[in-house]
């Protein structure tokens, strides 16, 4: 019997580990699936209700590290996990994306000898001073296998000198849990509930440190989302990073004429996104569902980790550049946005294709 471990630790990880988990669990005979939840997010609707709506299994264990800087998050992961490890002894830990989990789950494990594959590897935005591309330098880097969400990722990795045998092309896992819940979203008929009408309405999401921990630019952005919402309603979910910022920078009454959410969970979000007539976001999930679902996407930031969304789907980078957000937004208004198509494997067989690897290793 295979020992697997699964990491999971913040919002954007769960939908990335439920169909793994539930294609292990096909296996039962021959691998027993394990999860531990770091605690990286706890807050019910950054966490539990991801587990509950997409059925992943509860966790094993949980970690419990809650918040704090890098550099005591990273290492309250690495002392925690490493006494799990060593417990366990697993023959393989799966990571999934480039959360500070991510990087602290493989440097544990891969210093005790036991093999890490990385989900979602071979991304970059070539931007240094963002936390999660030192996480996937990191990860990539010293990680066993690296599983691809598009040939881009193949070829950064090939560049950076990564041996070819050790990269795979799987495709994109996001899409697997998009594809299963495409109809438990419509059912939830969360913008109806909210009166809001089909193409209505312009869904935010913001919470890169570039944009709200500097006050400036958190105000130029909820400023130019104030011009928007004179034409169309923005629904903003704000993450609870972003909802401490427009306390602390007294902006709130500039967001008041805005719909501010509290973070949503899956199904909720993924009604909002679908409906939507477009999105305004620095997230890297979104940045993919819209280009799975064919809605046009603006992303306040300048550069991707994602340009297959940029050269094949429907994603736009403006920055945070007020002009370039307008006539974006102008552009979508006026029915003159690119139409971009799904990217290769973006299917929902992803985890299939991941667990079929490692069992024809074996
Ligand atoms: C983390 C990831 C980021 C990911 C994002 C999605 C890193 C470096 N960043 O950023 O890549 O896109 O998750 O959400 O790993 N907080 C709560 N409740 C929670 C979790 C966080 O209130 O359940 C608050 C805390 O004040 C915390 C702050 O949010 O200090 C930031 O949380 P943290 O996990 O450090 O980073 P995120 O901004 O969520």
């Amino acid at each position: 019997m295979k020992k697997i471990v699964l990491v999971a630790a913040a919002r954007p990880n769960f939908m990335k580990i439920a169909p793994l988990a539930r294609e292990l669990h096909k296996h039962k005979d021959q691998v027993q699936c394990i999860i531990v939840h770091t605690g990286q997010h706890y807050d019910v609707n950054m966490s539990d209700s991801f587990f509950t709506q997409l059925e992943i299994p509860a966790p094993d264990v949980n970690l419990e590290v809650g918040s704090g800087s890098h550099a005591e998050q990273t290492g309250q992961i690495m002392i925690k996990f490493e006494k799990f490890l060593l417990q366990e002894k697993p023959d393989l830990v799966i990571v999934v994306g480039d959360v500070n989990s991510t990087m602290a789950g493989t440097l544990a494990a891969v210093k005790l000898g036991i093999k890490v594959a990385h989900v979602e590897a071979g991304l970059r935005s070539f931007d240094r001073t963002m936390p999660e591309e030192i996480n996937r330098l990191v990860t990539d880097s010293i990680a066993d296998y690296l599983l691809t969400p598009s040939k881009d990722a193949n070829e950064q990795l090939l560049k950076e000198g990564i041996a070819e045998d050790k990269i795979v092309f799987v495709g994109n896992i996001m899409i697997d849990t998009l594809v299963r819940q495409m109809d438990a979203a419509r059912q939830t008929l969360y913008y109806e509930r909210l009166g809001l009408k089909p193409r209505e309405y312009v869904l935010v999401t913001l919470h890169r440190p570039s944009n709200v921990d500097d006050k400036d630019n958190l105000e130029t952005i909820i400023k130019v989302l104030g011009t928007i919402n004179k034409s169309k309603k923005v629904v903003f979910a704000v993450h609870p990073r972003t909802r401490k910022k427009l306390a602390e920078y007294k902006l709130e009454g500039i967001a008041k004429d805005l719909l501010l959410l509290d973070p949503v969970p899956y199904n909720e979000m993924l009604n909002l996104t679908m409906n939507c007539l477009c999105a305004i976001t620095d997230s890297g999930g979104i940045q993919e569902e819209t280009t799975y679902l064919g809605v046009p996407c603006i992303t306040v930031r300048n550069n991707t980790e994602r340009p297959v969304t940029v050269t094949e789907g429907t994603n736009v980078l403006t920055g945070n550049n007020t002009d370039m957000v307008l006539k974006a937004f102008e552009k979508i208004l006026a029915g003159k946005w690119k139409k971009g198509k799904i990217p290769y494997y973006w299917d929902g067989k992803t985890a299939e294709r991941i667990v079929a690897y490692f069992r024809h290793k074996n």
